[in-house]
């Protein structure tokens, strides 16, 4: 039995919930693979109950469990989300993007992901005024850009399609900060002879994501740069409503959609539920690495397989084209897994 925690989260993150729930407890029913999962609030709802968008029960729940799934939140995502991936050490942010059929998107071809550095960068909201100026910190250090580097290295090897990482940073400019991480990534690189390793500015990068995106295999960036980039990727191969993620550390890790709240649709059933359904894959994976467990990675294998087949079948939500509800897609999900 695993112990879940689930936050529910703001805009649409309750009703992704309610799918990814039902999907749960259909694996846990119907396909053997057991799992306890508790529902916990944080964000913009959270903030107004109880005056903190991270609630201390929240988080010791979360420390109690063995993994979490995160819905999106809202405007407090960043008291929320870039705590906890500093809180747990999440250092790795990991976002696919891959092409299902059917979909609009640029291309039908692609199968990338993007390896973000998940705890420094501007991200660490050192910010400042100095008299009639803004100041903001920005930290990269050798040891998170190696350790972040090491992880894209071991993705492109396990993931064994074209074997290449690409760095990308802005060097040229802040020749400091991207300049060590540039730095760091060639040195990492040095231990994996059996990929390839390029170096890119993100501007060209930004730019080769729409002009020749199937040059990629694994981009290796900092916090701010990865955070653009991955929304960026997603488009390309059918836009948000398909894009998962994981955060992950050495010990523990949190899976949630690339989006946000998504306010101007919430609460009219129309969400797409695939981006946590495919977070909900990368967890499984997850599990089945960390306890050695073929089961949960078989379950991932049929589960993703599914939501491919009922797109490929044209049983669509309507940001990728469809006419389906969101408790539409997810019951069509259901019956296709029992
Ligand atoms: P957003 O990602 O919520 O939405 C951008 C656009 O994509 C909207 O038109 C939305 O309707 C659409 N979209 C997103 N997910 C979809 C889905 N599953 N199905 C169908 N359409 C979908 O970005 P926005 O509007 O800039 O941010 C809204 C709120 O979310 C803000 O308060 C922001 O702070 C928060 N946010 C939270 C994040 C988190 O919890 N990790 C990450 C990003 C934003």
């Amino acid at each position: 039995m695993y112990n879940v925690s689930l936050i529910t989260g703001d805009g649409i993150g309750p009703e992704l919930s309610e799918s990814v729930v039902t999907i749960l407890k259909t694996i846990h029913d119907k396909l053997d693979l057991k799992f306890s999962i508790k529902r916990l609030e944080a964000g913009d709802k959270a903030l107004k109950n109880t005056g903190k968008a991270l609630p201390d029960e929240t988080m010791s729940a979360i420390k109690n469990s063995q993994v979490c799934l995160k819905a999106p939140v809202g405007e407090s995502a960043a008291d929320v989300i870039v705590v906890l991936r500093r809180a747990l050490d999440l250092y790795a942010n990991i976002r696919p993007a891959k092409s299902y059929p059917h979909m609009p998107a640029l291309r039908e071809d692609i199968d990338m992901v993007i390896v973000r550095e998940n705890t420094e960068d501007l991200y660490t909201g050192q910010e400042f005024l100095i008299d009639n100026a803004a100041v903001a910190m920005r930290i990269i250090s050798e040891p998170a850009s190696k350790r972040i580097a090491k992880y894209a290295f071991e993705t492109a090897q396990n993931r064994n399609l074209q074997k290449k990482v690409t760095c990308v940073h802005k060097s040229n400019v802040m020749r400091v900060t991207d300049g060590l991480f540039s730095k760091a990534c060639a040195e990492v690189a040095k231990d994996y002879p059996d990929v390839t390793f390029e170096q890119m500015y993100v501007d060209a990068c930004a730019m080769n994501l729409i002009r020749q995106p199937e040059l990629f295999d694994v981009i290796v960036t900092t916090n701010l740069f990865g955070d653009i980039l991955s929304d960026e990727s997603s488009q390309v191969v059918g836009g948000l409503g398909m894009a998962p993620a994981a955060n992950i550390g050495d010990d523990f890790a949190l899976f949630e959609p690339v989006h946000g709240a998504a306010f101007d649709i919430a609460g009219k059933n129309i969400a797409n539920p695939s981006s946590f359904i495919l977070s909900m894959r990368m967890m499984l994976d997850w599990l089945s690495q960390k306890y050695n467990d073929e089961k949960c990675r078989q379950v991932g294998d049929t589960l993703e397989k599914t939501v491919y087949d009922v797109v490929k079948d044209g049983i669509k939500t309507k940001d990728i084209g469809g006419d389906k509800t969101t408790e539409e897609f997810t019951k069509e999900i259901v019956s296709r897994l029992v």
